[in-house]
Parts: C-alpha cells; structure tokens; sequence
C-alpha cells in the first residue's frame, strides 16, 4: 500500500541524533523483520552520555575516553561534538582512513594502539591504554561500553518500537560485539515474551562464546576480550559465521532486499534467513546495525575481495551443529546455548545440564531446543 499523506506524522528532530538512532523496522519475508539501524551505535552513545549528565559527571569542555575501532567511535564523535566534550579514541589499526578523517573531523583525537603482545590482544592494549590515560585525566569519563550497563540498557526504546511494529517476537537474531543490542534487546522484549528465543552471532577466532582466539576478517562483532555486557545465560542458540558466507550474505540482503548495509547485517541476515525458513511459524526480528557506505571499497568491492583472497560464497546445507565451542569447524557452526553459563557451556562435565533442566523447571530457563523442523 502507498502512504498519500504524511499529514500528523512529521516531528522535528532536535539533533541528527535525535534524526538517526532508531532504527526502521522492514518486513522482509512472511515472518521476517529487519531492525535496520543506519548507524546504530549512536543510540548507546547518546544513551550513555545523557545518563552521565544526569549523575553530574559530564560538564561543559569534560573530557572523554573511550576506545572503538568502529562504529561506537563515530557515534560517540557526533554525540561529542553536538555537546561540547573533548573525545580521545583509542583504536587499532581498523579504523581505516576513512573513519579516521570522519572523526577528526568532528574534533576526536584518535590514538592508535599498535602492539598486541599481551592477554587480550590489541583490545587489552586498547583497555590498558584508556585506563593509562584515564589516570593522567582523573576529571575524565570513560563511557565503557564492553561493561556500562547502560549500554544494554539504550535499547528499551527499541524493544517498545518492535513490540508496536511487529507485536509478539518468537525469535531476536543479532550480532555481538559489546553485547549491548542483543542483550539489552531480550531483556526489554522478555517480560512481555519470556519464551523469546535469543540467538547471538559470532565468528571464528572471537573468544566470547568459547572459540580459540585468533585472526578474524569479519569485523564489527566478536571480540578478543570477554565484555561483562554479554550474558551468556540470556542466548538460547550460539552461530559462529565466516567472512566469505556473512559477506555472500550482505550482498544478497542487497540484491534481493535492497538493504544496503554492513557486513555484521549480512553475517545477522544469513542466521536470521536460515532460522524464519526453518520456523515459518515463528516471527523473526533480526538486528541489522549499520549501512553499507563505509564498506563500499571493501566488502562491497571485488577488487578488495579479492586482494584479500576471499570470494564470498553460501554455505551449503546450512551450519553444522557442535555440542561444544572447541569442536566448532571452520565452517558455519551453531551450538544450542541454552541460557547457560560460560562455564557450564566450557566445561559440561562439571557444570552438567542438571543445572539448565533446574532453572526449566522452575520456569527461569528457555527452551533447550530450537524448533528446527528440517
Ligand atoms: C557494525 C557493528 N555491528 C555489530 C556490533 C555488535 O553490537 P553490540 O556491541 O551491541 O554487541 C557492533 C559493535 O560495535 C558494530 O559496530
């Protein structure tokens, strides 16, 4: 149906923020939906810095520390720079010159951490060095999205909007990274569906879901560090994807849906598309965080792609289904979580799955169990 009339609908926006946080909510399929943010780190951003106002330990000219090699960066930049607060960002070698020029643009000072040899990788050199610069600027404030609970938090107005747009939701596939939008997510949307099936995106090489560090091409989620916003007892379904197969993903997000957005949409897509057809059922909302424009010389460049020895591809059949992250392949790979612990996921043989049929049968625990039909 055509909208004729956008009498009664128009708002000013009091900011670009204000504009752009939320996300539009798109029917893609029979039963699925796409949360498709154009860049969906402003909202913690914006989130975050209200509430460090609201506790007085924001003041005109204060200074803030964070460290991003992405998208939180660029969200905290605008936010900064709208409010009047000097921002450091302490990345790596992931911001690419592009997003480098767009931060100091918007008055960021952007520090480069090049060395790697201790735990945590580049992340726990990119901690250590905000904690460094945090004592030498005690007036500082270090937003801390891996930790702040106000980053899941930012996300209850997006749980409100699903819950208007698309009513009741039986499953929420996301990527993550800080685990802020899939965890602050579920926790909004489970009072009103408890049964809501949680399924996090990861890849090969991130340690937050139990995989043996290492290298990762798909950026933007995983992570080299255990951030305390990841819960893993809110996950019912654990996938990890591969550059090649989440990359195939975005472009086909493009082409068949005209979605033009990041290669962590396309890695949440190629879940989210598998889990609606084999639940048809079942209404899937999938988060899809940021647009396509800052991948356009990459991901979306088959010269890039292919200087990088990747040919995005599908991955045939599916994921195969491991019992534990250590016997995941190097192929898509899913693991039904179970809302357990880290541990109890790590080491079943002394956290049995006593412990998940206990919080079932006192109602606390989901379902085990996917309904995959096929
Ligand atoms: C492009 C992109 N996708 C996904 C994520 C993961 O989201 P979250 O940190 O909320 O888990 C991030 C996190 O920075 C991101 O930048």
């Amino acid at each position: 149906m055509t909208t004729t009339t956008i009498a009664g609908v128009g708002r000013l926006h009091d900011s670009v923020v204000d504009a752009t946080e939320l996300p539009r909510i798109i029917q893609v399929t029979d039963n699925l939906y796409a949360a498709a943010f154009s860049l969906m780190k402003l909202l913690p951003a914006r989130f975050i810095i209200d509430r460090a106002e609201a506790a007085g330990l924001l003041r005109p000219g204060s200074r803030v520390i964070e460290t991003s090699s992405g998208t939180f960066a660029l969200g905290l930049a605008m936010v900064c720079r709208l409010r009047g607060y000097d921002l450091t960002i302490v990345g790596d070698s992931a911001i690419d010159r592009d997003l480098r020029n767009r931060l100091e643009m918007l008055g960021a000072t952007v520090e480069i951490v090049e060395y790697a040899g201790q735990s945590g990788g580049i992340q726990g050199a990119r901690l250590a060095r905000v904690e460094e610069l945090r004592r030498l600027h005690p007036d500082s404030f270090v937003p801390g999205q891996y930790d702040n609970p106000d980053n899941p938090g930012a996300y209850a107005v997006v749980a409100d909007l699903i819950g208007e747009t698309v009513g009741s939701v039986d499953c929420l596939v996301g990527p993550v990274g800080s685990g802020g939008s899939t965890g602050g997510l579920a926790a909004a949307l489970r009072p009103a569906d408890p049964a809501l099936h949680l399924v996090g995106v990861d890849t090969h090489g991130s340690i937050i879901f139990g995989s043996p560090d290492g290298p990762r091409t798909l950026r933007g989620l995983g992570s080299s560090i255990h951030p305390g916003n990841v819960r893993h007892s809110a996950y019912d379904e654990v996938h990890w994807v591969t550059a090649p197969e989440a990359f195939h993903a975005t472009h086909e997000l493009f082409r068949n849906h005209g979605l033009f957005m990041g290669p962590t949409s396309g890695a949440s897509f190629q879940v989210a598309s598998w889990w609606a057809a084999h639940n048809p059922d079942s209404k899937v909302v999938m988060v899809l965080p940021d647009e396509g424009y800052r991948y356009q010389s990459t991901v979306y460049h088959a010269e890039w792609l292919r200087e990088q020895g990747i040919e995005p591809a599908p991955a045939p059949g599916g994921p195969v289904t491991v019992d534990h992250p250590l016997d995941a392949p190097s192929s898509w790979t899913r693991l039904v979580w179970a809302r357990r612990g880290f541990g109890d996921v790590m080491t079943p043989e002394v956290h049995d799955l006593g412990d998940v049929m206990t919080q079932e049968a006192h109602g606390l625990g989901g379902p085990t169990t996917p309904e995959v039909r096929s």
